[in-house]
């Protein structure tokens, strides 16, 4: 038998807040607080961001304790968000899990919010199969993109990253151009389900084979919407499925081109997405479509774990409390941290 082992995870980099309590890799509760505030002004504004964490986290942490069916004096660990991220917003995650580890005298565990990205595949679920080391990750958030070469839990290799913007700006700003509100991301995939993928095409921007770069898609859509407008005000809106469906179709297309390229220079055939727009049902569907058709094994997270939330970083807090990889307590958030 196992012995109960609940590790609270804290996460708070970017515009959500969210609390959760693993016990031995099971995810008992996972709490997340959307700051809605963002919305209107079609972006994250930083200091409303740390503002709403300072409002909601101990509401987060007290509903993820109760649906845990937990008592704080139960838990092994403290692990939170050190970075990447906002400053304003990882200061308030950091600021109060050091303090409530230092309350309950128990180790505070600090966590790469991209790793976790990563490292959520190993949350037990049902029907998830957590990858075989060594596996390729590609992390595609609104703050990133990057292919990641996987060796262990701990080892991992940035193989290429994005030059300018990550894939989920470029579905926001795509998306604020089309006249969708904040963020976009989840809206274009919505449009895209009942579009033609084939009725426009957008540029594929050249960069190196594991690269990605995006800045230039942003402005072909905004220079292609403009010259349509101009001849017929209301494109946009007699057009909306069709054009999100080819942009998707570009996008996701191009993430499997880097795809292809990695599985071709490493010769692992093992892939795992992580980050918000692992939630695209274009790339999911490519993804499983890959295993027939490349032989790839792929591995999609939970709907769930894949826009932030606070049970990746649980996950790694299990892995590193039974590695004894604690943080100490001058530890100090990190925007720009690093694997
Ligand atoms: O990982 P995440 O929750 O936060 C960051 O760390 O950035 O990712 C958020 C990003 C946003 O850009 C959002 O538009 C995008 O993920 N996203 C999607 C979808 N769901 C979320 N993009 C495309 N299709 C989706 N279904
Ligand atoms: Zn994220």
């Amino acid at each position: 038998m196992t012995t109960d082992c609940y590790i609270l995870g804290i996460e708070s980099s970017c515009d959500d807040t969210a609390a959760a309590v693993i016990n031995n890799g099971v995810v008992l509760s996972t709490i997340v607080a959307t700051q809605k505030i963002h919305e209107e002004y079609g972006g994250v504004v930083p200091e409303l961001a740390s503002r709403a964490h300072q409002q909601n986290i101990v509401p987060v942490v007290h509903q993820a304790l109760r649906k845990a069916n937990i008592d704080k004096k139960d838990l092994k660990a403290i692990a939170f968000t050190r970075g990447p991220g906002l400053m304003g917003s990882l200061l308030v995650g950091t600021s109060f899990s050091k303090s409530f580890a230092l309350g309950l005298g128990i180790p505070l565990i600090d966590v790469n919010h991209m790793q976790a990205h990563i490292l959520a595949h190993f949350i037990k679920a049902e029907g998830q199969e957590a990858p075989n080391f060594p596996f390729i990750a590609m992390t595609i958030s609104g703050g990133h993109t990057q292919i990641v070469k996987v060796t262990s839990y701990f080892e991992m290799e940035v193989i290429g990253q994005t030059i300018d913007d990550a894939v989920g700006e470029a579905f926001d700003k795509a998306a604020k151009i089309l006249g969708l509100p904040y963020p976009g991301g989840p809206l274009v995939d919505k449009y895209a389900q009942q579009g033609n993928p084939k009725a426009f095409t957008f540029p594929k921007p050249k960069v190196a084979p594991l690269d990605f770069s995006f800045s230039g898609l942003k402005t072909a859509v905004l220079y292609f919407v403009e010259r349509e407008t101009a001849k017929n005000p209301n494109f946009v809106a007699e057009n909306l499925a069709d054009i999100c469906a080819s942009l998707q179709y570009t996008i996701v297309d191009y993430l499997m081109d880097k795809l292809k390229n990695a599985v071709s220079q490493t010769g692992i055939k093992e892939i795992a997405i992580g980050g918000g727009v692992s939630a695209n049902s274009g790339i999911r569907r490519a993804l499983v479509d890959a295993e027939t058709k490349y032989g790839w094994k792929t591995h999609i997270p939970k709907f769930e774990y894949c826009t932030d939330n606070a049970a990746m970083i649980a996950m790694v807090g299990e892995l590193k409390y039974k590695e004894k990889l604690f943080a100490t307590s001058d530890v100090i958030a990190s925007a720009r941290m690093k694997f």
